[in-house]
C-alpha cells in the first residue's frame, strides 16, 4: 500500500472515493480518515490491504465498501484463484463490516461470476465484474438523484419558492459511493438547477461523518449548509426549520425497516412528531429481501475508544486525538440503528419513488435486486 498527501482541494474541484484505471491491477482510494483536513490517497495492491481499508474505515459507506470488496476479491484471485483461495478471500472481506448488505451482495456477485470459470480466467473476470459494479453504482446514483430531485421540486413549489431546509445525517454522498451519492444526489442536482436550498448537517457522533465528510462535500459543491450537533435535530424540526429529512441506508429489510447510521431512528421519530417528511435514499443492492424485519439486521458494535476519544485538528494545525471521559469509563458504540418502516414517508430508489413498503416491492417486482 502506498500513500500520498496533498492539502484539501479548493471548492469546486472533483474528488472520487475510488479509482480503478482500466487494465491496472490495483485501486486507489481516498483515505476518509484524513478528511476534511487533508486529501490523502492510498493505492491498494493486495486483498489484505482492501480488507484493512474497509475495516479501519479508510473507505466507508454501504455502496463504496461493496465496490472495494469486489476489487479486493479480484486482487485475491490474482494471487490464488483456486476454489479455496476464492472462499477464503470472500470470507475475509465479508467479515470486515457486518451491517451494510452491499458488501455481501458485491462479494457474492463476483464469486458467482467467476466460480464456474477455469482458474486462469477468474481474476480477469473478477476485475470486469468489479468494474461493472462500479459503473452500475454511478448510474444508480444518477437515477436515484433524479427521482429525489422531483421530490425537492415539489417541496419548493409548496413553499412558494422560498429556500428549503433539508436535514441529512452521516455521509451518504460521493464519499460513500462510486458516483455522487445517494441521499446527497438530489441535493447536488437541486443546487445545480439553482433550487434555493440549505442543508442541516448533523455531526454524527462518534466518527463525525457529517462534520468531516458531508460538510466537506457540500462545501466542495458550494451548497449552503450548517453543521449542528446530533441532539439539535428534534429542536430544529419543532421550530419548523426543517422541510424534509433525507438519509441513506446500509440495509433495508423486506418489511421496509431501514438500518442506517446510529441517530437515524431518533431523527425519524422527531420527524414524525413534527410532520416533517422523512425520506430514505436506497439503491436496490441495499435491500435485503432475505430478512423479514429490521430486527434481524446485524448491528455493528465498534470499539469503545471511538466514543471515549475524539480525533480532530489541534490549534497548531496537526491532527490529534483527545480523551473526553475519565480513563476507564465504560462506553458502548453501536454504529447503526433501525428505523421502522412506518416512520418512512418516501423511499427514493433508482426505479422511482415508493410511498410505502408495498410500492417498494412493486418497484422491485417483489424482490429483484440491482443488475
Ligand atoms: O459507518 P459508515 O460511515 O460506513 O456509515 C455510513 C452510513 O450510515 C450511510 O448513511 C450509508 O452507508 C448509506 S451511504 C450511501
Amino acid at each position: 500500500m502506498s500513500r500520498s498527501a496533498e492539502p484539501a482541494r479548493p471548492a469546486g474541484e472533483r474528488y472520487r472515493a475510488l479509482i480503478h484505471e482500466p487494465g491496472v491491477k490495483s485501486i486507489v482510494v481516498l483515505d476518509q480518515r484524513a478528511l476534511p483536513h487533508a486529501v490523502v490517497h492510498q493505492s491498494i495492491e493486495h486483498v489484505d490491504a482492501a480488507a484493512d481499508a474497509i475495516r479501519s474505515m479508510v473507505v466507508r459507506g454501504a455502496p463504496l465498501i461493496g465496490a472495494v470488496g469486489a476489487y479486493g476479491l479480484a486482487l485475491a484471485l490474482e494471487r490464488d484463484a483456486s476454489d479455496a483461495g476464492l472462499s477464503t478471500a470472500h470470507a475475509m472481506l465479508d467479515a470486515t463490516r457486518p451491517t451494510a448488505v452491499n458488501l455481501r451482495w458485491a462479494l457474492d456477485r463476483v464469486r458467482a461470476r467467476v466460480a464456474a470459470l477455469p482458474t486462469d480466467a477468474r481474476a480477469g473476470a473478477a476485475w470486469q465484474e468489479a468494474d461493472t459494479i462500479y459503473t452500475e453504482d454511478v448510474a444508480l446514483n444518477a437515477a436515484l438523484g433524479k427521482h429525489g430531485l422531483a421530490l425537492l421540486r415539489d417541496l419548493v413549489a409548496q413553499r412558494e419558492g422560498r429556500a428549503i431546509n433539508v436535514m441529512t445525517h452521516c455521509n451518504a454522498g460521493a464519499l460513500a459511493t462510486c458516483g455522487f451519492g445517494t441521499a446527497t444526489a438530489p441535493l447536488f442536482l437541486a443546487h445545480a438547477e439553482r433550487i434555493p436550498l440549505h442543508v442541516w448537517v448533523s455531526e454524527t457522533r462518534p466518527r463525525m461523518q457529517g462534520a468531516s465528510l458531508t460538510a466537506w462535500e457540500l462545501r466542495q459543491h458550494g451548497i449552503p449548509h450548517t453543521l449542528v450537533v446530533d441532539s439539535a435535530s428534534a429542536l430544529l424540526m419543532r421550530r419548523g426549520d426543517v422541510d424534509a429529512v433525507i438519509v441513506g441506508a446500509d440495509r433495508v429489510a423486506a418489511n421496509g425497516d431501514v438500518c442506517n447510521k446510529i441517530g437515524t431512528y431518533g431523527k425519524a421519530l422527531a420527524a414524525r412528531d413534527n410532520a416533517v417528511p422523512f425520506w430514505v435514499a436506497l439503491p436496490s443492492p441495499t435491500i435485503d429481501w432475505t430478512l423479514d424485519t429490521g430486527d434481524e439486521i446485524p448491528i455493528e458494535a465498534r470499539a469503545a475508544d471511538e466514543v471515549l476519544r475524539i480525533t480532530g485538528r489541534v490549534d497548531d494545525g496537526t491532527a490529534g486525538r483527545v480523551s473526553i471521559a475519565t480513563d476507564g469509563t465504560p462506553a458502548l458504540n453501536y454504529a447503526f440503528d433501525v428505523t421502522p418502516a412506518r416512520l418512512v414517508s418516501r423511499y427514493i430508489t433508482e426505479r422511482g419513488i415508493a410511498v410505502d413498503v408495498r410500492s417498494l416491492h412493486a418497484l422491485h417486482r417483489n424482490g429483484s435486486r440491482g443488475r
